[in-house]
């Protein structure tokens, strides 16, 4: 796939000729950066949500139109009640916030089950993709309730319906039917996933879209990433000679 080139505010000096179009971040290592420090994980959670800003604010920046986040996971609801807590009500602080924050044309949607969330945030949510849905500059995807394995039964069960129903004929289900039915389906596939923290990992992030995408890890965590150590990825993926299977 191509890759354009929309780069802009000084991205044209600074950064290499080919961004990637879509970045996935797996924001790894909140817990960690408070142990550390000798604080509650939640603290970690809520740096993570500032770095989160950060993050985005310079991707829009620099031209990046895809972005997507790993913010919880399916198997997330494990974690003790508080720190599910936490983290839910920094997602409603963010979805009041975002509004102010990062100003037009930054489309908003939701990866994931969400309607296994409180009422009031699923609410906060459909409200949220409605009103950012015509915004074309960046959209902004973050997976809550979000698990790969999980994004591909469920596309599978509505491909099944619609075969069961008479609208599909089961010979013409290809590739292009499946990613029509993921959530991402608006978004082209990722093309570079960041995951700070140490830990060599996918953690069913994006499995089906990240084919041909390209890793970076660090050893930073979270909540010290910073729109410098984005830089480094960038140059990092530029690097990369991406074939897609050919020669
Ligand atoms: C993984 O680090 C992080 C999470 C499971 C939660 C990520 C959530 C946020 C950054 C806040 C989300 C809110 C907004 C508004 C983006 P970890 O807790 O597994 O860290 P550890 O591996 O060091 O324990």
């Amino acid at each position: 796939m191509a890759i354009f080139n929309n780069k802009k505010n000084g991205a044209e000096e600074r950064l290499p000729e080919n961004l990637p179009q879509h970045i996935g971040f797996i924001m790894d290592g909140n817990g960690r950066w408070a142990k550390k420090r000798g604080l509650p994980r939640t603290f970690g959670h809520t740096e993570g949500a500032k770095t989160f800003r950060k993050i985005v604010r310079y991707c829009k920046d620099i031209g990046i139109p895809y972005i997507s986040f790993y913010a919880f996971s399916t198997e997330n609801w494990k974690r003790p009640k508080d720190e599910v807590n936490a983290i839910m009500n920094l997602f409603r602080e963010y979805i009041i916030d975002v509004r102010n924050y990062l100003s037009e044309n930054t489309r908003m949607i939701f990866l994931g089950d969400i309607s296994e969330l409180d009422e009031d945030l699923q609410q906060k949510i459909r409200d949220l993709e409605y009103d950012t849905k015509d915004y074309k500059e960046m959209t902004l995807m973050m997976a809550v309730n979000y698990g790969g394995r999980a994004e591909i039964a469920n596309a599978t069960r509505q491909i099944a319906q619609k075969v069961k129903d008479g609208e599909l004929e089961i010979s013409d289900i290809n590739e292009n039917t499946v990613n029509d039915f993921l959530y991402t389906h608006e978004a082209p596939d990722v093309d570079l996933i960041i995951r700070p923290s140490g830990e060599l990992r996918l953690s069913n992030f994006l499995i089906w879209q990240s084919a041909y995408a390209e890793y970076y890890f660090t050893d930073v965590l979270w909540p010290d990433f910073t729109p410098k150590e984005l830089d480094k990825a960038l140059i990092e993926f530029s690097k990369r000679g991406r074939r897609f299977g050919g020669v």
